[in-house]
């Protein structure tokens, strides 16, 4: 398949087609993207503001994760970051407190930010790949990544940071729409719909191995670099 055809497969492509619509005189016919069907829920979700993405993820129930979990989480932090880090899913501290990486994980991920002087909330928004809690924290699969996609295609287009950053495997996925290994995919800025993306270990695995703490610290210089040479 090549990349048009996952895209589509993943329901993932107009959205992003529509992002930047050829630029065209007032009044001139719609453009050819506007003829590409997109499901009505991906519609809506699509055309949402804050408060209604924020209903619309507390009662969804498009994916199985709803089922098991307490309550949704669908983000937290600055609405105009520059930075926007995207982890797995919420674990067991996340769906009982509706706030991602609030457990150990998140621990590790405040000291990451810290790292490079960043704050969660300032200039900082952190969200997930999926908003509901696997069941016994198991990688998502990939029809959850993509039933809930919408949701953080438009926490994207909303906050429409600087930079991206994805943490762990499932998240680089999801963004770059291919088989991602970290090892093979940091270090360089990858391109999402026009968002530089950098792509770094999840912090629940740094805390199982310890030697690419010193990776992570290599992505976290390369990161701030990175989001210098962007102002
Ligand atoms: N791990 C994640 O990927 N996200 C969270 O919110 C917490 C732990
Ligand atoms: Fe909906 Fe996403 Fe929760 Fe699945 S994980 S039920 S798609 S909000």
């Amino acid at each position: 398949m090549n990349r048009d055809q996952i895209l589509k497969e993943m329901g993932l492509g107009p959205i992003w087609k529509l992002r930047q619509p050829p630029k065209k005189k007032r009044g001139a016919a719609p453009a050819a993207e506007s003829a590409v069907p997109v499901d009505p829920r991906t519609a809506a979700i699509a055309a949402m503001g804050w408060d209604e993405l924020k209903q619309a993820v507390a009662g969804c129930t498009a994916c199985e994760l709803c089922q098991t979990r307490k309550q949704a989480v669908l983000g937290v932090g600055d609405v105009e970051a520059d930075w926007l880090f995207v982890g797995e899913g919420p674990g067991a501290e996340e769906d009982e407190r509706g706030e991602p990486f609030v457990g150990q994980a998140g621990k590790l991920l405040d000291a990451m930010l810290a790292a490079i002087d960043l704050r969660r909330g300032n200039k900082v928004y952190i969200a997930n790949a999926v908003k509901c809690r696997p069941p016994n924290n198991r990688t998502p699969e990939p029809a959850e990544t993509a039933a809930c996609w919408p949701f953080l295609a438009r926490q994207i287009e909303l906050i429409r940071p600087k930079l991206i950053v994805t943490l762990g495997k499932p998240a680089a996925q999801t963004l770059l729409q291919q088989e991602v290994t970290i090892s093979r995919a940091r270090g360089v800025v990858h391109d999402f719909a026009g968002f530089p993306l950098i792509v770094t270990y999840h912090p629940a695995y740094l805390l199982r191995n310890l030697p690419d703490k010193a990776k992570a610290w290599e992505d976290l210089c390369f990161m701030r670099k990175t989001m210098a040479g962007l102002r």
